[in-house]
C-alpha cells in the first residue's frame, strides 16, 4: 500500500489507509509512553501519562473493532509523522538537563502527539459519517474524546505548575 502504486482510488479507501496510519501512531504511542512516565517527574504528569497509556491500550482496541466493523483486515502502515513527533520528543527530552523544565519539554511533545491523535480521528470520523458507516465513527469518537480531554489536562497540568516550576 502505498501512494506511488496509486491503490487509493476512492474514499473508502484512503479511509482504510488512514485508519491503518493511525493504528500504526497508535502502536508506536504504546510503545514510546513507558519511556515518557520514566522521565517524567511530577507525580501528576507520571501518572497522567501512565492513565493514558492504559487508555491508548483501549484505542488500538477500538481501531480493531474498527477494522472489523469495517470489514477489513487490520494492518499498520507507517506513519513517518508520527515517527517524526516521537523522535523529536526524544531528542529534545535528551537534551533537557533541569527536571522542571524535562517536565514542560515533557507536556510540550505529548501535546503535539494529541493534536496528530486529534487531526486523525477528526478526519476519520468526518469520513466514516460520509461513507455511512456511523458505527465507525462512534468508536472512533470514543478514541477522539480521549484524546481531546488528555490534552486539556496536560494543559492544566502545565499552565497550573510546571510551567512556573520550570521557570523559577
Ligand atoms: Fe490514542
Ligand atoms: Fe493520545
Amino acid at each position: 500500500m502505498g501512494f506511488f502504486s496509486k491503490d487509493i482510488k476512492t474514499l473508502d479507501d484512503l479511509f482504510v489507509h488512514t485508519l491503518r496510519d493511525i493504528y500504526y501512531a497508535e502502536k508506536q504511542i504504546e510503545k514510546a509512553l513507558p519511556k515518557m512516565v520514566g522521565k517524567a517527574t511530577d507525580p501528576q504528569l507520571k501518572a497522567g501519562f501512565e492513565k493514558h497509556l492504559e487508555q491508548t491500550k483501549g484505542h488500538i482496541e477500538r481501531v480493531e473493532e474498527v477494522f472489523e466493523l469495517h470489514g477489513v483486515k487490520a494492518k499498520q502502515v507507517n506513519c513517518p509523522a508520527i515517527d517524526g513527533i516521537l523522535e523529536e520528543a526524544d531528542d529534545v527530552s535528551g537534551d533537557v538537563d533541569d527536571k522542571d523544565v524535562l517536565d514542560a519539554a515533557l507536556i510540550a511533545s505529548a501535546q503535539a502527539v494529541e493534536h496528530y491523535e486529534m487531526t486523525r480521528y477528526g478526519t476519520l470520523i468526518a469520513w466514516a459519517k460520509q461513507l455511512g458507516r456511523s458505527d465507525c465513527a462512534n468508536v472512533l469518537a470514543k478514541n477522539l474524546r480521549e484524546e481531546q480531554a488528555t490534552d486539556r489536562k496536560l494543559t492544566e497540568i502545565a499552565e497550573s505548575k510546571i510551567n512556573l516550576q520550570a521557570a523559577e
